[in-house]
């Protein structure tokens, strides 16, 4: 077989992304009812799909013959008034994830650098490396961290080839929450490059987020998703908001009908649906909390504190065991969560990633963990 022709060395041997594992396929795997499994690996909505998006994608059906506005116009337009931008500031995508890669070609030349907070969103410096850009991940300047951005080493870590910033607030994998004076004052550190505030799971920190410093300064794009809060991980939407010029240019690498007619649909319909976000948030709050205090039994697993998020790090103090025997001890009981040294690069095998559900579920994982003790 003749060598096949990539464009680049990075798609030689290209990574993948590692998901959480499916529900039915663990049930299938260890004969465990579907029912009976805790999926605590992918950050998803345990009420489900926002109602009001549901009903509007029913409505949509009628109109899939048609093609959809190419800028999925009316969801700009409804994106724009909630947050107050004009329409022309909004970009919309198939998650978060496709306009984190068009930033990525838009803003980063081949062979630039591309700064991330180490471990961060594996997505990030997968698509950097397939584009054939350079990952540059900064880590905590400590020996023992405590899985929070260390914002002194980050900012010392940008330079004048950096090209694009990556901040994720809450951060994912620890949840951890940054002031509104410290993403100001990596905004301000990096004028030369493109700063990339990801606000995937922002609705969780009882808090608006900062979706308005992109109205101040013209090196910010601030991205959010649908996936989380309004529960449509399964439809793909997501999007972002910056000065005109940024946003033009990311239109312009947009693969052009990237929204069909049912999303830009259950975009719309999603934003109104405050009573769904309303009540995922009030669940995760006291689930989160309900955990916590079920963790203090526990003797060989610590929750990182913290988190701001629908999910939490365990880490692993008992050093006669690793994230990847605790994380296959946990799927024979029925229980997926994420492996650390798996799924973060930096990570490495002293933690889990979990999410916060319904609280019975909290339990599985808790009395699941305590089995294995
Ligand atoms: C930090 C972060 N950003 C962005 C995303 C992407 O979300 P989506 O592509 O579903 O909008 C995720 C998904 O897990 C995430 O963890």
């Amino acid at each position: 077989m003749p060598p096949a022709r990539v464009a680049h060395p990075g798609l030689k041997s290209p990574e993948y992304y590692v998901p959480g594992l499916a529900a039915d396929d663990v049930a299938r795997r260890y004969g465990i009812s579907p029912a009976d499994i805790a999926k605590l690996g992918s950050a998803e909505n345990p009420h489900g799909a926002s109602p009001k998006a549901r009903a509007a994608i029913g409505d949509a059906l009628e109109r899939l013959h048609l093609y959809p506005s190419w800028t999925a116009e009316p969801l700009r337009e409804k994106i724009a008034e909630v947050y107050g931008y004009e329409p022309s500031q909004v970009v919309c995508g198939a998650g978060e994830t496709e306009i984190i890669s068009l930033v990525i070609r838009a803003f980063c030349p081949p062979g630039g650098r591309i700064q991330m907070p180490g471990p961060c969103f594996p997505i990030y410096h997968l698509f950097a490396e397939t584009e054939g850009r350079v990952p540059v991940l900064v880590f905590e300047a400590t020996d023992r961290p405590s899985m929070a951005l260390d914002v002194d080493a980050y900012l010392a870590a940008v330079d004048d080839d950096t090209r694009i910033v990556f901040v994720t607030n809450p951060h994912s994998p620890s949840g951890t929450w940054l002031s509104e004076s410290d993403v100001r004052r990596i905004i301000e550190a990096a004028p030369r490059a493109l700063v990339v505030l990801d606000e995937a799971y922002v609705h969780y920190s009882a808090t608006p987020g900062y979706i308005h410093l992109a109205r101040e300064y013209d090196n910010a794009v601030v991205l959010r998703t649908f996936s989380k809060a309004y529960g449509l991980a399964g439809l793909r939407v997501g999007f972002g908001v910056a000065s005109r010029p940024i946003i033009d240019a990311l239109l312009a690498v947009k693969p052009t009908w990237n929204m069909g007619g049912l999303q830009i649909a259950g975009g719309i319909a999603a934003l109104d649906d405050d009573d769904h976000v309303a009540r995922t948030v009030a669940t995760i709050a006291e689930s989160r909390h309900h955990v916590a205090r079920r963790f203090g039994e526990l003797d060989r697993f610590r929750m990182v504190p913290h988190s701001r998020s629908n999910f939490f790090l365990v880490e692993i103090v008992d050093p006669d065991t690793d994230s990847n025997a605790v994380f296959n001890g946990l799927l024979e009981r029925g229980v997926i969560v994420k492996d650390g040294a798996v799924s973060w690069r930096g990570l490495e095998d002293r933690f889990l990633r979990c999410d916060v559900n319904l609280p019975e579920k909290m339990d599985h994982l808790v009395d699941a963990l305590r089995d294995l003790d």
